[in-house]
């Protein structure tokens, strides 16, 4: 069986090694992959978003399976075109893709089918934006309507934080037409979590429990990043709180959207912050979290191949996913200047003496390989992943392999996985 993976990141990277170890013995290509994908997949010189060089690769090369990653492809349009090829795909089109691709679809969602989540207003002009705030009062959490790769989300705590935002937003047009319109929402006090989810349009199947590290720096401080770390299982998804997102917010979306036309087939992720008044909703996204995918499939048993293989064919009713006992949690080494401005080209050494480990994995999230070196290509470069009995064992684990590695250019949080170790 062929497969293709589209995208290049970390989370694409661990989609890769989790399907070429399917009993299906698949051949994985990936595109346009990275020099970590390179090692269990053949990387194919496409970049993700060219869906028209996508599909055309899809139909010459018989592709059985494409996988779609990353949400920018998925909210235009990419499976459709795949579909309409006549190939089969995993993930949403690109109607049931607006869950995460316009945070207003996602909001009228939410207030139609009573689904919890922070109270909101939507603005296309500044001042009535800024006078909502000045009634409202701080904090306050300003957001771009569309696709902003995590920086369309600012915190405010004062008033000026607000009209800052507002301006970089709605009159700076900081994000393009992304930022055409703009949600102010109430900001939520709590812990997060990420819960996950294959969804084949009816049936739904939620994956372990995952937590993220949005914050660039320790503490959870510092700008909002694409995800600094991540681990599984997160402590805060009990079983009663598994039932009550099921139950508030995963089920009544889906049969939302599959309600007004817009099945959704693929990951459905829900950003849950669980506040004192039961979880509520801070953001769906429609593909598997990056990094939150890296430790979640070092869980997996089950066979992944097959798992994603049963949602697009729609017969997730009675699959049973299995996973490891143990812990997993994953270190983002990230170029310096990372979220801002940050260098490319350093060179990282030190993998070798990481590889073939049962317990470590280190998935690339942005390199090149030249010359035989391991080149530094991206703001997300390495993420650094190992197993432990819990999730403290594996976090001294993953620390361990970090301690392999020699890159100068490029920085880690040191306390990935605090709040579940504190617990
Ligand atoms: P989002 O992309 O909407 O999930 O936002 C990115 C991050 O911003 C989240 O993971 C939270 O850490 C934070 N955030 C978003 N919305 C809120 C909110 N209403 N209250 C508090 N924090 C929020
Ligand atoms: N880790 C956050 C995300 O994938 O959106």
């Amino acid at each position: 069986m062929n497969v293709l993976v589209v995208g290049g990141g970390g989370r694409e990277h661990a989609l890769c090694w989790a399907i070429s170890r399917s009993p299906m013995q698949p051949a994985v290509f990936c595109a346009p992959g990275n020099a970590g994908i390179a090692d269990v997949a053949t990387c194919i010189n496409i970049a993700a978003d060219d869906r028209d060089a996508i599909v055309a690769f899809s139909v010459k090369q018989a592709m059985d399976f494409v996988v779609v990653g990353p949400e920018g492809p998925l909210c235009s349009g990419l499976i459709d075109r795949l579909e309409g090829a006549g190939i089969k795909a995993f993930g949403p089109r690109r109607g049931a893709a607006q869950i995460e691709g316009s945070k207003i679809f996602m909001k009228d969602l939410c207030a139609r089918t009573g689904i919890p989540t922070a109270d909101y207003r939507q603005f296309d002009e500044p001042e009535a934006a800024k006078e909502y705030v000045r009634s409202h009062g701080v904090p306050v959490v300003a957001k771009a309507d569309g696709l902003a790769s995590g920086k369309g989300v600012v915190i405010c705590r004062t008033e000026n934080e607000a009209y800052a935002a507002i301006d970089h937003i709605l009159v700076e047009g900081a994000f393009g037409a992304a930022g055409a319109n703009l949600v102010i929402e109430q900001y939520l006090e709590g812990e997060e979590a990420s819960f996950l989810a294959l969804v084949d349009g009816t049936d739904i199947v939620p994956l372990a429990s995952s937590q993220d590290h949005k914050a660039a720096c320790d503490g959870d401080l510092g700008p909002n990043t694409g995800g600094m770390g991540a681990y599984s299982p997160a402590p805060v998804v009990t079983a009663e709180m598994t039932q009550v997102v099921m139950d508030r917010i995963m089920r009544p979306a889906v049969k939302e959207l599959h309600d007004i036309g817009c099945s959704f087939s693929g990951v459905l992720y829900a950003g849950l912050m669980f506040t004192h008044d039961g979880p509520k909703l801070l953001e769906f996204n429609c593909r598997f979290g990056d990094p939150e995918c890296q430790p979640l499939l070092m869980r997996m048993r089950s066979d992944v191949l097959d798992a994603l293989l049963a949602c697009s064919e729609g017969r997730l009713g009675g699959l049973v996913l299995e996973w490891r006992e143990d812990a997993a949690l994953s270190v983002v080494m990230a170029a310096n200047g990372y979220p801002g401005y940050y260098g490319r080209g350093s060179e990282i050494k030190g993998l070798k003496k990481l590889a073939g480990l049962e317990d470590v994995m280190v998935f690339h999230a942005g390199t090149e390989k030249r010359d035989g070196r391991i080149l530094a290509n991206g703001g997300r470069v390495l993420c650094v992943t190992a197993r432990g009995r819990t999730v403290a064992a594996a976090q001294r684990r993953a620390y361990e392999a970090v301690a392999e590695i020699e890159w100068h250019d490029g920085y880690c949080r040191r306390d990935i996985g605090w709040r579940a170790i504190v617990r």
